[in-house]
């Protein structure tokens, strides 16, 4: 159920990460404006989450109808009617820092002055982000991780100047949409999970490339021995294998090559349709 004084969401990006973050927002009750640079990509955005809301409805998963929750969804290609009403901004837009300062300070023009701007980026410093608007200390990252409707976890990244006052509304917020915050204090490159994360993928990348695995069998490995609910390489392919390429940008480390390939051939898993498995003709993925 909404809580506090945020009551309109506005979700700028609708890939996807972004029209997750959108849905869940709306199955709680919130107001929510889905934004994208064209009409198709809203399009497809609001689509994917009509079709996740129609399979959630079926399932009794949800407490109204699908087109209840539908009606709380808007989309827009318009960057000002997307935030001029919204309490909460969540940009979602490409992992680029230039992109994400040149979205803030623009969003900065048209929000109102108590608005929350929100980052959903993996890594980026939301202390610099926060640098292309006048109100640095509503600035704030909330990183959710892929699916958003399944994954319990949101990020709560302080930049250095964020407000006590913002954690706590973005607490609320969090918490009100059925999600646990973890506040990352220290605004450090990857924040807590993706430090962690990244290298899992990178070091089965590595064993890959230099002929010490299989795809197949790193992630059935990871799978039918740890557990894990994916290996390496489907996660890479799931979260899209560009997301580990751009994590390694201006680092001291170099990302591995069958990662490095992949991200230049735009081979970069589920979204484009192949990555380190083929999903053309379904997920299909079997470890053999
Ligand atoms: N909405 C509604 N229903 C959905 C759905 C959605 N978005 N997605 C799938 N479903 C449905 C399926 O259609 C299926 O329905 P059916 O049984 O009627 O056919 C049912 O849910 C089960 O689907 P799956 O078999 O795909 O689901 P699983 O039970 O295998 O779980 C998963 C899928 C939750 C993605 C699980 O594999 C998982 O937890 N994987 C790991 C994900 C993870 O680690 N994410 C974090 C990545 S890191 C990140 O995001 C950070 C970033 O910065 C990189």
């Amino acid at each position: 159920m909404t809580t506090g004084d945020i009551e309109t969401v506005a979700v700028l990006g609708a890939g996807s990460m972004g029209h997750g973050i959108a849905e869940v927002a709306a199955i709680a009750g919130y107001s929510v404006t889905v934004r994208d640079l064209e009409e198709e990509l809203v399009e497809d955005g609001i689509g994917n989450i009509e079709w996740s809301l129609n399979k959630l409805a079926e399932k009794g998963q949800i407490d109204e109808s699908a087109d209840e929750v539908l009606a709380r969804v808007e989309g827009t290609t318009d960057l000002k009617t997307a935030v001029e009403d919204a309490d909460l901004v969540v940009e979602a837009v490409p992992e680029v820092m230039e992109i994400k300062k040149d979205t803030f300070e623009e969003v900065d023009q048209y929000t109102s002055d108590d608005a929350i701007l929100a980052s959903n980026t993996s890594g980026l410093s939301i202390t610099e982000m926060a640098t292309a608007t006048d109100h640095p200390e509503q600035v704030i990252g909330t990183h959710y991780f892929n699916p958003p409707l399944r994954m319990d976890l949101v990020e709560v990244v302080h930049g250095e100047r964020t407000s006590e006052e913002t954690v706590e509304r973005v607490h609320e917020y969090v918490e009100s949409i059925d999600k646990t915050p973890i506040d990352v204090k220290k605004d450090i490159h990857g924040f807590a999970v993706n430090n962690v994360l990244v290298p899992f993928m990178e070091e089965a990348a590595w064993m890959l490339e230099e002929g010490e695995t299989t795809i197949e069998q790193a992630d059935a490995a990871m799978v039918y021995q740890r557990g894990y609910p994916m290996g390496p390489f489907e996660l890479a392919d799931y979260t899209g294998i560009d997301i580990s390429y751009h994590f390694r940008e201006d680092s001291e480390y170099e990302a591995p090559p069958p990662i490095v390939e992949k991200t230049e051939a735009d081979e970069l898993g589920r979204k484009s349709g192949t990555g380190f498995y083929d999903y053309e003709d379904g997920p299909g993925i079997t470890y053999e």
